[in-house]
C-alpha cells in the first residue's frame, strides 16, 4: 500500500511535466507571452503582437484567431514571430508602443511600427502581416513575374525606371502605405505592349482592368494620389470600406441595394454606378469614389436617417454631409446629373457636422440599442484614450468587461498614455489623429469608428 502511494507521488510530476508540454504544443507553441523584457529582445526579429486586456471581451474573441494566425506563421516558416502582451500588466510597455485600446495589434520592424485596423480574420491578418514584414519595394525581374502580381493582386502600384528623386518619394511614401496594398519596382522591358509611358521615371497603378500613370503636375503630392488610387474604381463598400475611405476625402456615392434581391431596381442601379464609375471616371474619379452597399441597416445607424432600399446616397466624407436624389435614378444620365448637381452645390444636403448634428447623434445612440450597431462593426474594441468619466466610460466597461472582477486598469492605463509619447515612427496620419482625438469624445467600438469616417479629415 504505502510503496504504491510512494511510486503514485514519485510518477505525478512526471504526469504534469507531459501534460504541460501537452499544453504547450497544442496551444501556445506560436504564440508568445511578452513581458517587460520584449522592449530589450525584439530589436532582431519582426514582431507581430496582440497588446490585450484580460477583461475586454473582443481581445477573448480574438485568441483564438491569434493562436490561428501563430500556427500559421510558424508552419510555413515566416520569418514574422507571433506574440501577446497583456497591455494591462505591461501598461508601460504598452503605451510607450501608442497602444490605445484593446486589442491592438501591430507589426513591429525596426524602428517601425504598423498598425493592423482590417478585419480581425486569420487570413487577413496573415496577409498583412506577410505584406508589410516583405520588403517595402518588391523588384519585378521578369514580363512572368508581373503576369503573375497582376492575376493575384487587383490593386497595386508599380515604379518604373532607375535612380531618381521620384523613386526616393516613392520608397518614402510605400514604407508607410505599404499597411494598405503592395509596392513594386522594375523596368521598363517587362511592360506589356499595351502600357504606353509619357515619360520615364514613371510610377503606375494597375487596377480596374487598365493601368493609370501618376501625374505630378495634376495628380498633386505622391502621397495622397496613392492614398486614393489605392481602392478599385467600384467597390463593395462595407463599415470597415467605409471607415478606410474617409481618408481619401472623396465624396462616395454608394447603391443601397439588397444583394440577394433579383428584382430589376435593384439590378439596375448597382450597374448604373458601375457603368458611372467606368466610363466617367475622367470626369469623376478625383472627387468620387463609386461602390454598393448590401443592406441599409449599417448606412441608416451612420446617418441616423430611414432610407428604404434601393436607393443612392452620396457622403461627403469631410463634412459629413450626404446628398439623397429627388428623383429615382433610373439610368447612368440621371446619376450624372445628380453628381452635377452636387458639385454645381444645387443639391440639398442632409446631415452635417454642426452642433445641432452633435445631439441628434447622442440621442440617437441612447435611444438605439448600442449593440446592433457595435455588432456590425469591424473595428471592435475596447478604447480606453482619453475616456471622459460618467456614460461613455460605463457603456464602454460595460461592453468590455465579459467577466467583471472591478478592476479598473483603463484608468490607470490612460493616464500613463496621456504622457507618454509614441517611440515608434508611425507617421503623420497617426500623429494627426491623434490630436483629434484628444479633443473629442471616445466611443467604445463602432462608435469610434462612425466618427472617424468624417471627423478625420477635418483639421
Ligand atoms: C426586391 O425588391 C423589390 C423592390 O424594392 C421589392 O418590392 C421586393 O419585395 C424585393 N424582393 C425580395 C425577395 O425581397
Ligand atoms: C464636402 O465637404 C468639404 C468640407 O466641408 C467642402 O469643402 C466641400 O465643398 C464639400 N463638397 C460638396 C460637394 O459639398
Amino acid at each position: 500500500m504505502a510503496e504504491g502511494r510512494r511510486r503514485e507521488r514519485r510518477r505525478s510530476p512526471l504526469l504534469w511535466a507531459a501534460v504541460a508540454a501537452f499544453i504547450l504544443v497544442v496551444d501556445a507553441s506560436f504564440v508568445e507571452d511578452l513581458d517587460d523584457s520584449f522592449k530589450e529582445n525584439r530589436k532582431d526579429d519582426i514582431w507581430l503582437v496582440d497588446f490585450y486586456a484580460p477583461w475586454c471581451g473582443h481581445c477573448k474573441k480574438l485568441e483564438p484567431v491569434w493562436n490561428e494566425v501563430g500556427k500559421e506563421m510558424g508552419s510555413t516558416g515566416s520569418p514574422v514571430k507571433v506574440g501577446k502582451m497583456d497591455a494591462t500588466s505591461y501598461s508601460s510597455i504598452a503605451s510607450e508602443f501608442g497602444v490605445r485600446g484593446y486589442p491592438t495589434i501591430k507589426l513591429l520592424k525596426g524602428d517601425l511600427a504598423y498598425n493592423y485596423r482590417g478585419p480581425r480574420t486569420k487570413d487577413d491578418i496573415v496577409e498583412f502581416a506577410n505584406r508589410v514584414a516583405g520588403p517595402i519595394i518588391r523588384p519585378l525581374p521578369s514580363q512572368q513575374m508581373f503576369e503573375h502580381v497582376q492575376k493575384r493582386h487587383r490593386v497595386f502600384f508599380l515604379y518604373i525606371g532607375g535612380e531618381s528623386p521620384l523613386k526616393e518619394k516613392y520608397i518614402e511614401v510605400a514604407s508607410e502605405l505599404i499597411v494598405y496594398t503592395y509596392f513594386f519596382s522594375a523596368s521598363e522591358e517587362i511592360l506589356p505592349e499595351y502600357v504606353t509611358l509619357p515619360e520615364m521615371p514613371a510610377v503606375i497603378v494597375f487596377k480596374d482592368g487598365t493601368y493609370f500613370v501618376y501625374d505630378e503636375y495634376e495628380d498633386g503630392d505622391l502621397s495622397s494620389w496613392i492614398s486614393k488610387e489605392r481602392f478599385q474604381g467600384y467597390l463593395n463598400v462595407d463599415g470597415f470600406t467605409l471607415y478606410e475611405l474617409g481618408d481619401t476625402g472623396k465624396l462616395v456615392a454608394i447603391a443601397i441595394i439588397d444583394d440577394k434581391n433579383t428584382s430589376v431596381e435593384h439590378i439596375r442601379l448597382k450597374s448604373i454606378m458601375q457603368d458611372v464609375a467606368k466610363n466617367y471616371r475622367d470626369h469623376f474619379h478625383r472627387s468620387f469614389q463609386f461602390g454598393h452597399m448590401d443592406g441599409n441597416e449599417y448606412m441608416n445607424s451612420l446617418l441616423m436617417d430611414d432610407l428604404k432600399i434601393p436607393t443612392i446616397v452620396v457622403l461627403n466624407t469631410s463634412n459629413q454631409q450626404y446628398f439623397l436624389p429627388h428623383k429615382p435614378i433610373e439610368s447612368t444620365e440621371d446619376m450624372v446629373q445628380f453628381i452635377n448637381e452636387i458639385l454645381e452645390g444645387t443639391a440639398e444636403a442632409h446631415g452635417g457636422d454642426g452642433i445641432l448634428q452633435r445631439i441628434k447623434r447622442i440621442i440617437y445612440d441612447a435611444k438605439s440599442t448600442v449593440g446592433s450597431v457595435f455588432k456590425s462593426s469591424p473595428l471592435l474594441g475596447c478604447f480606453l484614450f482619453g475616456l471622459p468619466l460618467g456614460v461613455i466610460s460605463i457603456m464602454c466597461y460595460g461592453i468590455c468587461m465579459a467577466d467583471s472582477d472591478g478592476r479598473l486598469d483603463e484608468v490607470d492605463a490612460s493616464k500613463k498614455e496621456s504622457t507618454g509619447r509614441e517611440l515608434t515612427d508611425e507617421g503623420t496620419e497617426e500623429e494627426q489623429e491623434e490630436e483629434n482625438s484628444e479633443n473629442r469624445l471616445e466611443f467604445p467600438g463602432g462608435e469610434e469608428e462612425q466618427k472617424t469616417i468624417f471627423e478625420k479629415k477635418k483639421d
